[in-house]
């Protein structure tokens, strides 16, 4: 499947000196998780995330023809050569998909709407950025290929830099992973879900910044340690099971399964770090009051309100937009203490990246 995405110098027809890409490309926050992985950056069960709207990286690459590769990184004006080996790695994962790379030096420039020390990861947005960037210039390079071509490859060039980014290439509800909900449903790029039930067209997700600290282990970490965990079978075979109830709740709005399943999930999640050799926990007590809080107010409200966790402290509430003034109430009234600086940001499902502006020398 790899071979269906390597491109060849000679299928290049046009050529440019220098010119510059610059993509806006959103986060995404995880229904059911990716948790465990095998070479190269292939999920050990499905996943389904909601594209975010606001939460985005903006990424403007800049070429210049050149002999050799290279290239430098700035992270909100800032030089950022604690980035280089990440990007090194990735360049030296995609130069067979994209062999241009080989003739340009490129400086890219990347800046985040959401705050750097938020504990909101970057990776999803930022490397879903960069891969959209490089795959238009390959199309401007060669103009054969066409634009749902380029959102592919986009979707597998991301997913060699960061699993969860190749869903942020598209808007809405998007799959990752061989998985029966859809046909066309992939280890190897994100696909967009349909039969979306309308009460998830404008979704809210509101989260909580309890820890803006960096992660004391990385996801990349984590997902190592999936490897030899004892109960690994038994979580991929449960995330298996809750794509394929979720995407039926998914055409059919029940929000109470909705619920259900989005905290099975994230409990799971955390659940198989607390559990795995060497263990670890990245749950705050703030993180708990939240989830209490949240359960206790269900409880009393006609609300569907779910919580759930990325691999971090942070709490993401998610909620149909008809129920946001109750949902703002409760957080203004009894979460917002248990937030870092009373911190917690605003979104909503968004329709995907977008290109803003490109010029070609
Ligand atoms: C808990 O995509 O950050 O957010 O592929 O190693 O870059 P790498 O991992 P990453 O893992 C995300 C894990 C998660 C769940 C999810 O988004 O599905």
């Amino acid at each position: 499947m790899e071979h269906y995405f390597t491109s060849n110098l000679e299928d290049y027809n046009h050529s440019f000196e220098s010119g510059t890409i610059r993509y806006e490309s959103p986060s995404n926050i995880a229904l059911v998780k990716y948790w465990g992985k095998h070479p190269v950056q292939i999920p050990a069960n499905p996943s389904i995330s909601f594209t975010l709207d606001k939460c985005k990286t903006t990424t403007s690459l800049t070429f210049y023809k050149r002999k050799q590769f290279g290239f430098c990184i700035t992270v909100d004006g800032q030089n950022k050569a604690s980035f280089e080996p990440k990007i090194t790695v990735f360049f030296e994962l995609i130069m067979d998909y994209l062999p241009f790379i080989r003739t340009f030096y490129f400086e890219i420039e990347t800046s985040n709407t959401f705050p750097h020390s938020s504990g909101i990861a970057s990776s999803a947005s930022g490397l879903s950025a960069l891969a959209l960037c490089l795959c238009r210039l390959e199309q401007k390079l060669n103009p054969k290929i066409t634009n749902q071509e380029l959102q592919k490859k986009a979707s597998f060039i991301a997913r060699l830099g960061s699993g969860s980014a190749c869903r942020s290439i598209y808007g809405g509800i998007v799959a990752w992973g061989q998985s029966e909900i859809q046909s066309d449903c992939s280890n190897y790029w994100g696909t967009s879900v349909d039969n979306i039930h309308p009460v998830f067209h404008n979704y809210q997700d509101t989260i909580l910044l309890v820890d803006k600290g960096k992660k004391e282990v990385s996801s990349s970490v984590g997902h190592g340690m999936m490897n030899q965990h004892p109960y690994a079978t038994a979580r991929f075979k449960q995330a298996n099971a809750n794509i394929l109830a979720l995407k039926t709740v998914i055409e059919e709005g029940d929000l109470n399964s909705f619920v259900e399943i989005v905290e099975t999930e994230a409990l799971a999640l955390h659940a198989m770090m607390m559990t795995s050799r060497p263990y670890f926990m990245l749950f705050k007590p703030n993180t708990v009051e939240i989830i209490h809080s949240v359960w206790q107010f269900r409880k009393r409200s006609n609300v569907n309100l779910a919580v759930t966790l990325d691999a971090g402290a942070n709490v993401h509430l998610l909620y149909p937009a008809s129920q946001k003034e109750d949902v703002l109430n409760l957080i203004n009234t009894e979460l917002i203490g248990f937030c870092e600086n009373g911190q917690y940001i605003c979104d909503n499902i968004g329709n995907g990246p977008m290109l803003l502006n490109e010029a070609y020398a």
